[in-house]
């Protein structure tokens, strides 16, 4: 059976592509999950992708990925640098988990340098614009063979 990947994309980023363009680029968010899924096949995983602005739908999502992922790549943007509701979700399913940005946090200001998920997640892909959910993806297949 294939192995299923979670792809959770946090607020703000359904605006990718008129959103801050200079530090995000100037793709959508289709873009990425288009390419995301493109890899899934590629790399024979299922692939579901959500997005929400919500706090509440990511910790709901996370939960209800305990019935069907085996891996959760989350990019939970702002919530990163303010949620302890979504490292608790995540640590309360037990997943593995990658976390993703697609800028360089250490970059930025100095409130974007603390990440809540840091200590509960596998490992982290950050600064490589949509590569970094690409490379996530590619890291997920390898710890699912492992
Ligand atoms: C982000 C970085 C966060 O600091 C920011 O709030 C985002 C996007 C990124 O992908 O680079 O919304 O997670």
């Amino acid at each position: 059976m294939k192995k299923r990947v979670l792809v959770l994309h946090g607020p703000n980023l359904n605006l990718l592509g008129l959103r801050e363009p200079e530090i995000y680029g100037n793709f959508k968010l289709e873009d990425i999950d288009r390419e995301l899924n493109q890899l899934a096949g590629e790399l024979e995983l299922e692939l579901r992708v959500v997005q929400t602005n919500h706090e509440g739908e990511l910790v709901e999502a996370i939960q209800k990925a305990r019935e069907w992922a085996n891996v959760i790549i989350i990019n939970p943007a702002a919530y990163t640098h303010t949620s302890v509701a979504i490292p608790d979700a995540l640590k309360a399913v037990g997943l593995p988990a990658i976390e993703v940005h697609l800028s360089n946090v250490y970059a930025r200001e100095e409130f974007r340098h603390r990440s809540y998920l840091a200590g509960v997640v596998r490992g982290r892909i950050l600064g490589f614009g949509p590569d970094s959910y690409y490379l996530a993806l590619r890291a997920a297949q390898t710890l699912l063979s492992k």
